[in-house]
This record gives structure tokens, sequence and C-alpha cells, in this order.
């Protein structure tokens, strides 16, 4: 794609190729475990096969005398991490409690925990040695039942401490008012255990280059984080760490907290002082490394006969772990999608003998959204109406929870939109009408919302005389196209082509990123890049004006393009300096720039919106669901780049597909274990599940949430995409399945 005017025909939009697809595709491209570092050795973790006790002894004896093996590390002779000392010790973002401290004590909190570690000079001696570890335990009586233990649920002490916290009860009228409501519902819903499975396992290679200077090459979300939680680890300076993550194959939310394996590898590398290679087996993900928590939910809900809601109860308890208490949005939707005048709210979670959870894309937000877009469709089939009228009829013009006006909000457009696509009008309000053969066929919708974070970021750029630009940031990518989007950001900004751009990311070294989380990247990090464009062609403006060319004296920033290694000027003052000039003679003009959120963001309430639609056939006989087509509309505001943001939409579709047909990590209670730990055994789809998926975007700027008019698709390209399913599943089959996922014996 050619662009001889930005101005005229901006990069911003285009669906560009991936900027380091070739480098993926070819296996250019070095994902954490590829570093190859002098005279590095290899660590492979032995795990608990208890869920709750103390060591009483380990015999590393023979893994000792094995071939190759330089320590077998463990509480009895670990090096101490003086963070640990600490109660507070730090996690990336923080959790209430205190993340597992490794090798810290003899207890065990989990089934899969690390309590010994072995280092060698191969992998495979060290994966032989791990094996010949024993260990003998005390055992204590483990809770990792959700059931069974859901009394002893409780108010996360965020909320106790803070009767604002979005976590506190919610009252918005009164009071479980449906009880009384004309026509109502009330039902439960079951999300299990799912795990992240991006396709490179976690991994990491840690090098201690001094006493107090550590380099990691590490999977991670988040450079900065991390760099912080192993500074505080090991009480030396935050600029001592250096955090390395060019490329992440997959994440998910799971790269989103720095894990035990993380801080065994650097513990290993200061016991053995070389470089040391960890990476976690598919197994070895399923125990330590988060997953997306078992969570129960109720809503009771009224509506009057012509069809407005008149009050939502919305409960949650979600699981956690005995030592960190993580929560999660899950009912923030409820609170603010439909302009029902009675709602509450009340979060609670539980503490089971389980490793801790972490974020799984769309998080809180997906699970909740399962339940309230599956209540919303059984109370429109209550009310004989069609669970998209039902939603039209129920539409907010303001955020009934803040209070505040939309900065913009296009669901009424994805919702027409997207019915068009599907061919909604086929849907029969009747469960269990359409057939084919034996197959029942069924239309299904579910509505998704994700806040439009923008957070804080900054990003450098280094103007080369020639012409090239450099921009960093410590952002990572960890696949939805971040590099790509930030070049075209650069290219419109600066007028530059894209193949002049270079845009670095996954170093610590590198300015300020937030976390690659909660959809904020182009947000964050795609407004400091514009912001740093513009703060060079400033300076070079008054370089030029300094350097006594008046015709840039008060241009402004949209007028000055870096174009044929010039400093131009466009428009009837048409200008233009070499760079050379005025780069005094230096190789390169280096400026940094930061993009944060203003005041304005505190009017508007700001939100991304998705409605997906499906087309499911249910197996008559066998109780197999297919799903025959879907349709994702988004309200992400501007469109950075329709490819990768369309790969985005796709990505999170087949994860709802995922969530709602397929994962399921089961655990076998008598011993607080995954039996489903491999991806035979844990089911994801593969390319046979999915159909064609049809992408809309309304793409249209929101003027208040960031200067790119930006808010967002990573969360709700999944977010309300399960509940589409199992309501496309029960207008097939009349079966309303409350448990997922919808596995072939729920409906038989
Ligand atoms: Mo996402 S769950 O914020 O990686």
């Amino acid at each position: 794609m050619k662009k001889q005017d930005a101005l005229q025909d901006p990069y911003i939009g285009d669906p560009m190729d991936r900027v380091d697809g070739r480098m993926k595709v070819t296996g250019a491209a070095k994902y954490a475990a590829e570093y190859e570092l002098p005279n590095m050795v290899h660590a492979v973790l032995v795990t608990s096969t208890i869920a709750k006790g103390r060591i009483k002894s380990l015999d590393t004896k023979p893994a000792e005398r094995a071939s190759g093996v330089l320590a077998v590390i463990s509480h009895l002779n670990s090096p101490k991490v003086p963070g640990f000392a600490q109660h507070d010790h730090p996690a990336e973002p923080p959790t209430g409690g205190q993340p597992l401290r490794v090798f810290y004590d003899d207890k065990v909190y989990s089934n899969g925990q690390p309590i010994a570690m072995v280092v060698a000079d191969t992998f495979e001696r060290a994966l032989h040695a791990a094996s010949l570890v024993k260990a003998q335990y005390t055992q204590d009586k483990h809770a990792t039942d959700f059931d069974a233990n859901v009394q002893k649920a409780f108010l996360p002490s965020q909320a106790q401490k803070n009767p604002d916290s979005h976590l506190a009860d919610y009252v918005r009228g009164k009071k479980e008012a449906y009880k009384t409501g004309a026509i109502k519902i009330e039902a439960e819903y079951i999300q299990p255990t799912e795990v992240h499975n991006p396709m490179e396992l976690q991994a990491i290679i840690a090098h201690w280059e001094a006493e107090d200077k550590l380099t990691v090459y590490d999977k991670t979300q988040a450079v900065k984080g991390t760099q912080r939680a192993f500074a505080k680890d090991w009480g030396i300076p935050v600029e001592n760490v250096k955090v390395i993550a060019t490329f992440v194959g997959g994440a998910f939310g799971n790269g989103l907290h720095t894990w035990p394996h993380e801080t065994a590898a650097i513990i290993a590398a200061k016991k053995v002082n070389r470089p040391v290679k960890l990476m976690l087996t598919r197994e070895q993900m399923f125990f330590m490394v988060g997953y997306r928590p078992h969570t129960w939910q109720k809503i009771g809900m009224s509506a009057t006969a012509d069809g407005k809601l008149t009050a939502i109860s919305h409960e949650a308890i979600g699981q956690t772990s005995s030592y960190e208490e993580f929560t999660e949005s899950t009912l923030q939707q409820t609170k603010m999608m439909y302009a029902s005048p009675n709602v509450d709210t009340r979060y609670r979670i539980l503490a089971l003998d389980v490793s801790t959870p972490i974020w799984m894309r769309g998080p809180g937000e997906a699970t909740g959204a399962f339940a309230l877009e599956s209540a919303m469709d059984e109370m429109a089939f209550a009310l004989n109406l069609d669970p998209l009228e039902f939603r039209m009829r129920n539409h907010t013009d303001t955020d009934p929870d803040k209070k505040l006006p939309w900065s913009t909000k296009y669901l009424t457009e994805c919702l027409q939109e997207g019915a068009k696509r599907i061919g909604w009008s086929k849907r029969q309000l009747k469960p269990g009408t359409l057939r084919d053969g034996e197959w029942q066929v069924g239309y299904g919708l579910g509505v998704g919302t994700f806040g439009a974070n923008f957070r804080m970021a900054q990003a450098t750029a280094r103007l080369q005389s020639n012409g090239r630009v450099i921009i960093q940031s410590a952002t990572t990518d960890i696949g939805p196209g971040t590099g790509t989007a930030m070049v075209q950001i650069a290219a419109d900004e600066l007028s530059v082509a894209p193949a002049n751009i270079t845009f670095q990311l996954g170093n610590s070294a590198f300015p300020h990123s937030p976390s690659q989380g909660g959809s904020s990247t182009i947000s964050s990090v795609g407004s400091a890049v514009q912001a740093v464009c513009i703060a060079l062609k400033q300076k070079l403006q008054e370089t030029a004006v300094a350097k006594g060319h008046v015709a840039f004296q008060g241009a402004e920033p949209d007028k000055l393009l870096l174009q044929e290694g010039q400093l131009a000027l466009s428009g009837s003052t048409a200008a233009s300096v070499p760079l050379a000039d005025l780069l005094n003679g230096q190789q390169e003009l280096v400026l940094t720039a930061e993009a944060k959120p203003g005041d304005e963001r505190k009017k508007f309430s700001m939100y991304s919106f998705s409605v997906h639609f499906v087309e499911v056939r249910v197996h008559s006989v066998t109780g197999v669901v297919r799903v025959n087509k879907i349709v994702s509309c988004a309200d992400a505001g501007t469109i950075v780049n329709e490819k990768t943001a369309g790969n985005q939409m796709i990505g999170g579709a087949v994860g709802g597909i995922g969530m709602a047909l397929m994962e399921h990590a089961v655990m076998d209670h008598r011993f607080g274990r995954y039996v489903t730990k491999d991806l035979a055994e844990y089911h994801v789809p593969v390319h046979a599940d999915i159909p064609q998926i049809e992408v809309y975007f309304v793409n249209k700027p929101d003027p208040y949430t960031n200067p790119l008019g930006t808010k967002g698709i990573g969360e709700i390209a999944l977010i309300g995409m399960a509940p589409a399913v199992a309501n496309a599943v029960f207008n097939a089959t009349g079966k309303r399945i409350r448990e997922l996922p919808i596995t072939p014996d729920k409906l038989m």
C-alpha cells in the first residue's frame, strides 16, 4: 500500500501486515527460552504431590550424584531472597495477601507447588535428576472442592477496608427488588476453572551479571512490573534489573503476575553463579501460573410485561488461593449495562488449597457476562420477547452506575448490524423449531463490555539524520500486533513511511509502559507514541525557526511533515529544511514524551462494547454442538489496524467457543490435583471447531478516551461469546445450560 500523502490518506485504519510477521513465521523471532548464553545451565522443578502440609524430609542424594548435576535446591539450602522476609512480598500487579515464597520454608499450600529444583548442565540431565528427588510429607486435610467449602466465602479485604471499592456490596435503588417483580427469573450459573494455554510455555533465563545486577529473558506481559518485583525481591536498585521480553507467544493474562518459577530460576542462577534456563512443562502450567477461577453466580431479575427491566440482583463467589486474594470485576457489567432502576451486587471470594488464579482474557467480566447475558435471554424468553428487542428496550443513554454520560456508545449499531449479518430474522421465538435433518438449529447473542482503559505511558523517539525513526517503549506484544499499530500511529503523525520506522519494545530499559493487560495498550502506548512524534516535530520546528526558517513559526503540528530527509511544511506556506541541518551534526535526535489520562476522562463513562451473534447446530442424537457461524460486532473507537484488530476479534471468538463448549480444568479432590493437565485432556478449539467468523467494527473515534480515539478490543472480543453460544443452544433445543462448558452429556 503506497501512501503519497499521509495527511490525505492515513496509515491508521489500514489492514497493514504485521511488521514482525515474517520473523515469527520463519523462526527468526526469539522467545524467552530461545536465548543462548555462554555457560548457561538448565533447571527443572520438582513439585509437591500433596495439596496441604509440610515437607518432612527430602531425599536429594541420588539426584546430587546424577551426571551433570550442579545443585539440588530446596528450602533446606536455598539462597535467601531478602524480599521474602517482608510480609508484603511484592506481586505485580498487587493482589491481597502474599505471593508464594518459593523454597522459603517447608510449607505446602497446593498440589504442584515447587518444592525443589535440580540444576544440571543439560535439560535432559536436569529432568532425569529431578525424577530422583523424593519427598516425605506431613499431610494436612486439604480443601479444594468449591461446593463443599462455599460457606467459607468472604468479602475481599480490599472491600472490607474501603466501602467505595468496586468489590464492595452495591445497591442502586432497592436491594433484591426482583423478588416482588411482575415477571421474574432466578438462576445460578457456574464458570469452571479454565487454564491459560498459550502456545509458548512459561519460561525464563536468569543471569546475575554481577552480585547485584540481574538480567532475565522472561515471558511476561509487564517488563516494568517484573523489573520492579525482582528488584524488591532482591533488595537491589530497579535499574540493576534488566527484563527482556521481545517476543511473547501468547499469554492471555498469565504474564500479568510474577510466579514462583521465575524466582526459582533467579535463585538457581545465584546458587550456581551461571545463567539458568527454566521452562515449565505443559502440566506445570496448570499448577502455578494462574487460571480463570471457578466462579459461582446467581442472578435474580424482574421486568414489566412490556419488557422493561425493573431489578437485577447478581451475586458471585470466585475461588482464590489460601495465600493471595485474587479478585476480578465479575459484576461490573451488571452495574452499568442496562437501564434497571434497582440493581444490587454482592462479590465474595473463597480461599482454597490451590494456587492463585489470575486474569484470563476478558477476565471477570467474561465470567459475569456469562451469567448476565444468559439471564437476559432467560428473561426475554419469560416475556415471550425477542432477546435482541429486549436489549433495545433496556438501552441506557447514560451510565446508571457512575451517573455519567458515555464517552461514546454504539451498542445499538452493533446489535442492528450483527442481526442483519447473522440472519437474525430466521430465528424463531419458540425453541427447538428449526431443524436441518438430525441437527437442531438455533441463534443466540451475547453483549460484552470492558472499560476503555488508559494508563500513563512513555515513548522515546530517535530520529536519525537519514530520516529513519526508531521508537521505543517498554510494552510487550503478546500477539495483538502492538508493534505494527505503533508504527502506523507514528507513520501518520510524522508522515514517514512505515518502512522507515522501527518500533522497539519488550525491554525494561525503554521508557515506561503499563503491563499489556486490560485492553489498554493501543490507548496508552499509542498515545505516548503519538505524543513523542508531536514533540519531535515541535523540537525540529523550534530548531528550524532558530536557524532563521521563519516559515515554520507558529506552524500547527499537523502541518509539519518529515519527508525525504526534510522537515516540511504543508499547505500554502510550503517550506522545507534538511533534517541533517536540524540535527546540528548529531547522528540522532532523541526525545521522550509521556501520555496520561487527563481530567476530561472524569466527565464521561468510557467503555468498549461488543455483540456476538452465533448460529449453532446441536445434534439431536449425540448432543454435539457445532458453532456454524459467528458475527462479532465491536464498538472499540478508532480501529488502528483493521487486520490485526480483526485478528483480535477472531482470537477472542475462538477463546469464547472454548469457554462455551470445551475448557474445563477438572480437579480430583482426593488429591487436589488436576486430571486434565495437557492439551489431550484439556480441550481448546481446533480449526475443525471454528466456523467462518465475520467481524464488524463501528470504527468511530471516541473524542474523549485519548487523542487516538481508541477504546480497546482484547477483552470484548471474548466477553459475551460464551452466553451467545449458550443462548443459541437454548434456542436450538429448549435446554438451558447454566454450567460451562456445554458438553454433549449436558444436552442428552
Ligand atoms: Mo488480559 S486478561 O488483561 O491479558
